[in-house]
């Protein structure tokens, strides 16, 4: 273990070991052991078991906001976890620069996630048939997502936008890449706010729940989607089809691509 760098240099207690090693690696194991079952024993569950067909209106705007927000944020925590802050300062994004940016993206970001997501949860638990549709897994997972979501926005919100700036690189984000190359830094993280040191332990229940539920899907995006060809539908007065440019066929009536 690195005790190099002075702020992180306390030595773990056994509570900061369980909580920020522990728990991460077990959660991470659970991660992927529990993908390699879910494949093997569930391939045709492997869905994002769609609701469309019972409700649509909600949807409609949920999920766009929900997984556009989720994209920007999962981006944010790319750069703000992963990459340390002396490679941005080496391409010269100053620490200035990096925290007004992820403070105004993040705050939008983590707004429209909690938008959707709440309008996820409310066609959940206010259209019936999605209500008793909705599984075990579900009843786990929507909690549990929400109080992610909902921790890591109070916790940017609270120390970032109205207090006074917490520099979560120089502590949470050494303990998370640490946990990745092996060489954890609980004490990293163990001096960190409250609403951090929360969010980051929800994170990895998520992470340990993820295989179990219907957030597989996320691995099976369907890219091929946007370039499959197009699905050709007539109607029974203009049966007539022209071909088109690019070889494809495109009926009088139309054509569309078919999930
Ligand atoms: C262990 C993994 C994770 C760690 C260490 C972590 C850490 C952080 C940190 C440090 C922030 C504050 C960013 C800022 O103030 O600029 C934050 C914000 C946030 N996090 Fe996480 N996070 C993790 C996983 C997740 C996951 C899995 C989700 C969603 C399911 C999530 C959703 C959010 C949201 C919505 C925000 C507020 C918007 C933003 O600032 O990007 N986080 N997280």
């Amino acid at each position: 273990m690195n005790t190099a760098r002075s702020p992180l240099a306390a030595s773990a207690s056994g509570a900061d070991l369980l909580l920020w090693v522990a728990v991460p690696y077990i959660c991470l194991a659970v991660f992927a052991v529990g993908h390699v079952w879910r494949y093997r024993q569930d391939q045709f569950g492997w869905t994002s078991r769609t609701t469309q067909l019972l409700e649509h209106r909600w949807l409609r705007w949920g999920s766009p906001l929900f997984h556009l927000g989720a994209f920007m944020v999962i981006a944010g925590h790319v750069v703000g976890l992963a990459i340390p802050d002396s490679w941005t300062e080496a391409v010269g994004i100053t620490e200035h620069a990096y925290h007004t940016t992820a403070v105004w993206a993040g705050s939008v970001a983590g707004v429209a996630m909690v938008a959707g997501l709440g309008m996820l949860c409310a066609r959940r638990l206010l259209t019936r048939r999605i209500r008793l549709g909705t599984d075990r897994s579900d009843k786990f997972l929507f909690p549990l997502l929400s109080a992610t979501v909902l921790l890591g926005i109070t916790a940017t919100a609270a120390h970032n936008v109205f207090g006074a700036g917490y520099d979560y690189r120089s502590t949470v984000s050494v303990w998370f890449r640490g946990l990745f190359v092996l060489q954890p830094h609980p004490e990293a993280i163990a001096g960190a706010p409250l609403l951090f040191q929360l969010h980051a332990l929800t994170a990895f229940l998520l992470f340990a729940a993820w295989p179990f539920t219907r957030l597989v899907h996320v691995w099976s995006a369907p890219i091929g989607y946007l370039a499959r060809p197009y699905l050709v539908y007539r109607r029974r007065t203009a049966a007539v089809a022209a071909p088109t440019a690019g070889g494809r066929t495109r009926s009088a009536s139309g054509s569309r691509r078919a999930a």
